[in-house]
């Protein structure tokens, strides 16, 4: 009796936010890219906007095109073959928590659109990756944009910070923003520390999903093997930070991050030794170390 009423209360509490929630989901890819529309953010910062741009964040659904072609594969040689417990037969049948597996970090505002926009990014992934261009352009409406970063995903403790301000941009400092929609600053603690991007960049299986995947588990490697042997630098540091990388935010892809990336030391010696007189063997010694100068191992991803 007691477990029901609890259960009653907690349904009458959750009815109508769960009601508000569902008037707003996005019903297609052109819906959910106005909802989480940045265009008016490149006016103003436009140096980070061209940065941003060019990075795999903004297109995360095609990435170096691999992406794409994964999570191509994923519905028709995964999902829609394990249909006796997935549920899905055909793209028709797929559910955002389907795609979920993939857009808990490659694109978390699906959590915002109906599972009509599921279906739309699965075809759209299997006809981009067929060579479908105008499949592909569908694609990179919808990104890891500012909004992602600078709201959704700028405070990590709830119960300590709070809930998001859905009208604000978080970043160093507290103030008004002249933005017409984002019209506060506020200051995230997260925002400047390596745990942001540990976000997404990875610990290791995503164990609570019912279909765990496992793709990128740099940041499991950065918090337990650089940072304990006496690594002091965040990803920022690295990715944003340095040489002026911005909101680019490089991998190997860059020639100055990938040459930065191991150091190699070779040490070569020619000798020669006689293990009997007018016999000489002659031996070279190649010592060739290498080091690591990454905040992570690698490869990732
Ligand atoms: C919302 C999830 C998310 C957050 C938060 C996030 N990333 Fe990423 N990041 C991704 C995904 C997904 C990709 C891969 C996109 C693709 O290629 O498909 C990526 C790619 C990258 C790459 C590879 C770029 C390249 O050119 O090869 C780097 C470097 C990177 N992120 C650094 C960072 C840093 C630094 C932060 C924190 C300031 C961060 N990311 C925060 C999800 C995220
Ligand atoms: C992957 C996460 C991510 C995305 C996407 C992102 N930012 Fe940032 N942004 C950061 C982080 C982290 C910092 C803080 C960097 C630091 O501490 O050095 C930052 C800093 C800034 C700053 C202050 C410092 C500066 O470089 O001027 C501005 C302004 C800014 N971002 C605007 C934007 C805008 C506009 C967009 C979209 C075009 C965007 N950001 C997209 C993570 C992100
Ligand atoms: C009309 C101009 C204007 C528009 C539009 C605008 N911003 Fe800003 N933004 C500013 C100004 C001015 C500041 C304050 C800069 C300062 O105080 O150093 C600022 C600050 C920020 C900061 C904090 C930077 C820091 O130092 O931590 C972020 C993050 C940011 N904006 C993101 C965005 C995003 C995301 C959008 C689009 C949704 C956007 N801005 C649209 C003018 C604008
Ligand atoms: C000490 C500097 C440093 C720190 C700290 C650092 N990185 Fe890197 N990162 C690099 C270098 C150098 C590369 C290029 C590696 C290569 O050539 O493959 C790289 C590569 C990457 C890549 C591309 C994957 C790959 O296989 O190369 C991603 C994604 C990435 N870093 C994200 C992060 C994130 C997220 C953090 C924080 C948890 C972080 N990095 C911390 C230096 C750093
Ligand atoms: C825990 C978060 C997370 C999940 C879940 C996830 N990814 Fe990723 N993925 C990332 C990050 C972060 C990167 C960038 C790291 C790197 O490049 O080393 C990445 C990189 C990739 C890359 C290489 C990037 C490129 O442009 O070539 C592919 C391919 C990829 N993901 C496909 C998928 C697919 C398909 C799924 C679902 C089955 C998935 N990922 C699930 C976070 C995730």
């Amino acid at each position: 009796m007691k477990s029901l009423r609890i259960g009653l209360a907690a349904a009458i509490v959750l009815l109508p936010s769960a009601a508000l929630a569902a008037e707003k989901k996005a019903n297609s890819i052109d819906e959910l890219a106005r909802m989480y529309d940045v265009s008016s953010c490149k006016r103003c910062h436009a140096k980070v906007f061209a940065e941003w741009e060019k990075s795999f964040h903004a297109t995360s659904l095609i990435g170096s095109p691999r992406t794409m072609a994964t999570i191509a594969s994923t519905v028709k040689d995964g999902l829609l073959k394990e249909y006796t417990y997935s549920g899905a037969k055909e793209v028709k049948d797929l559910t955002v928590e389907h795609l979920m597996i993939c857009a808990k970090c490659h694109l978390p505002q699906l959590k915002d659109a109906t599972d009509a926009v599921a279906r739309e990014i699965a075809q759209a992934a299997i006809d981009g990756a067929a060579g479908d261009e105008q499949a592909k352009k569908q694609l990179a409406k919808v990104g890891i944009n500012c909004l992602i970063c600078h709201n959704q995903k700028a405070l990590i403790h709830k119960w300590t910070d709070g809930a998001i301000d859905p009208n604000a941009v978080y970043g160093s400092k507290e103030g008004s923003h002249p933005d017409s929609k984002f019209t506060r600053l506020k200051k995230s603690a997260t925002l400047p520390e390596s745990i942001m991007c540990g976000q997404c960049h990875g610990l290791g299986p995503n164990f609570e999903l019912a279909e765990p995947t496992q793709c990128a588990t740099l940041y499991g490697s950065h918090l337990h093997a650089y940072v304990p042997s006496g690594g002091n630098k965040s990803c920022q540091d690295c990715h944003i930070r340095k040489d002026g990388r911005g909101h680019f935010m490089p991998g190997y892809r860059d020639p100055a991050v990938a040459k930065s990336a191991v150091k190699v030391e070779v040490n070569a010696r020619g000798y020669y030794f006689l293990p009997k007189a007018g016999d000489p063997v002659p031996t070279a010694v190649v010592t060739v170390a290498m080091t690591g100068q990454a905040g992570h191992r690698i490869p990732d991803g």
